[in-house]
């Protein structure tokens, strides 16, 4: 059942590649460049008066949300706000008629998003459910969909749902910007053809799997992480976090590079492993003067970096390549490293990696 891995999460890490495929299957059409998503043309009046998104999840799903809000800002031009639903279902929101809500849930079943979709159905929102499991209640609820694909997610931790969802998201903010003419023609398909080439590339990425568990036994004994990422890796940066604390109960944050000299720089010392999403594209200049700022303060650095980076690895204590992508794309490929990581160290402190204390799949109480 686990296809020859030791643990689901393992399995479902290295399924990212087909499951992404299976995401793109009859969507991304590539020869004839377009995508088709029928909940979405079905509903493209409503998507295109919309006068904004509000995005609800919680967890995983909405660190997915969050890479979201900055492409179907730039690419869409559409404002998007990312909120947790626990806090949203409860604190008397706006909602209009003209607003468009995406809940975005694995299971479907999440308790605090399933009553923040109910909420916003309730002051006349549409509501765009992206799940994995087909038929649940969040699924069921909504006035329209987009189903994942990604397979059963067995693992507590989330990992091919979180690539999924933000491969599904991605489709509909080029179907959007499509259809708002905000993406020209050849732009949107240089998009359609690099995002086709991102299940070879997240391959390419698992094959860093030898060298990262080289980096995992270094510095398993850490009881400290930072992560850092800016832009779209910002959010990539709190998902690599919430990996590490979910399964192998070391502390972690995640935090915007730029804001670590608002505070969280007074805690870096020679035991404080700081691991730097400093991909090519994508403010890499100010990445690596970030980089500088730690190294003086003799913090460990591991970098996430573009294959064939030279800047980087000439400061960083460790260098983790990934394949070159679209800016937008690089969350896809970023996240693989990190999931990696987490998975490691659990496994070499001995935690339970699948299930790990606490934690349920699915959060159906609030
Ligand atoms: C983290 C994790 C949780 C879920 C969260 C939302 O690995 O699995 O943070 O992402 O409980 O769950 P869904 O997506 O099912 O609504």
């Amino acid at each position: 059942e686990k296809g020859g891995f030791d643990h689901f999460m393992l399995k479902e890490i290295y399924e990212q590649p087909s499951a992404i495929l299976d995401t793109f299957r009859g969507r991304l059409l590539t020869n004839e460049a377009i995508i088709k998503m029928v909940g979405v043309e079905d509903n493209m009046k409503k998507f295109l008066a919309a006068n904004r998104i509000i995005i609800v999840a919680c967890g995983t799903s909405w660190h997915a949300g969050l890479v979201a809000e900055y492409i179907f800002e730039d690419l869409a031009r559409i404002p998007v706000e990312v909120e947790y639903a626990s806090e949203f279902r409860y604190r008397n929101p706006v909602i209009t008629e003209n607003d468009v809500v995406i809940a975005i849930s694995q299971s479907g079943e999440t308790a605090d998003t399933l009553a923040a979709i109910k909420l916003a159905k309730s002051k006349g929102a549409f509501v765009f459910g992206v799940c994995n499991v087909v038929g649940s209640s969040i699924a069921r609820e909504s006035h329209a969909g987009a189903y994942t694909h990604a397979g059963p997610e067995i693992g507590v931790a989330s990992t091919k749902a979180f690539t999924t969802q933000i491969t599904v998201l991605t489709l509909m903010a080029l179907r959007l910007a499509r259809a708002k003419g905000t993406i020209s023609s050849s732009e949107f398909r240089h998009h359609l053809i690099e995002l086709e080439t991102i299940p070879r590339k997240v391959e390419e990425a698992l094959s860093s799997d030898a060298y990262v568990q080289t980096v995992a036994d270094i510095y398993k004994n850490a009881t400290n992480f930072l992560y850092l990422g800016r832009g779209y890796n910002f959010p990539v940066a709190l998902e690599g976090a919430l990996k590490l604390k979910e399964i192998s109960y070391i502390h972690a944050e995640g935090y915007p590079a730029a804001e670590m000299k608002h505070g969280p720089i007074a805690l870096i010392d020679e035991h404080m492993p700081v691991v730097v999403i400093a991909t090519k594209k994508g403010h890499y200049e100010k990445v690596v003067s970030n980089i500088q700022e730690i190294k003086s303060r003799k913090g460990k650095i591991i970098g996430i970096v573009t294959k064939g980076d030279e800047s980087v690895k000439a400061l960083a204590d460790h260098v983790i390549e990934v394949p070159e992508t679209l800016e937008c794309l690089t969350p896809l490929l970023t996240t693989i490293p990190l999931q990696l990581l987490s998975y490691h160290i659990a496994v070499m402190l001995g935690k339970n990696v699948d299930q790990p204390r606490n934690l349920a799949k699915s959060v159906t109480v609030e």
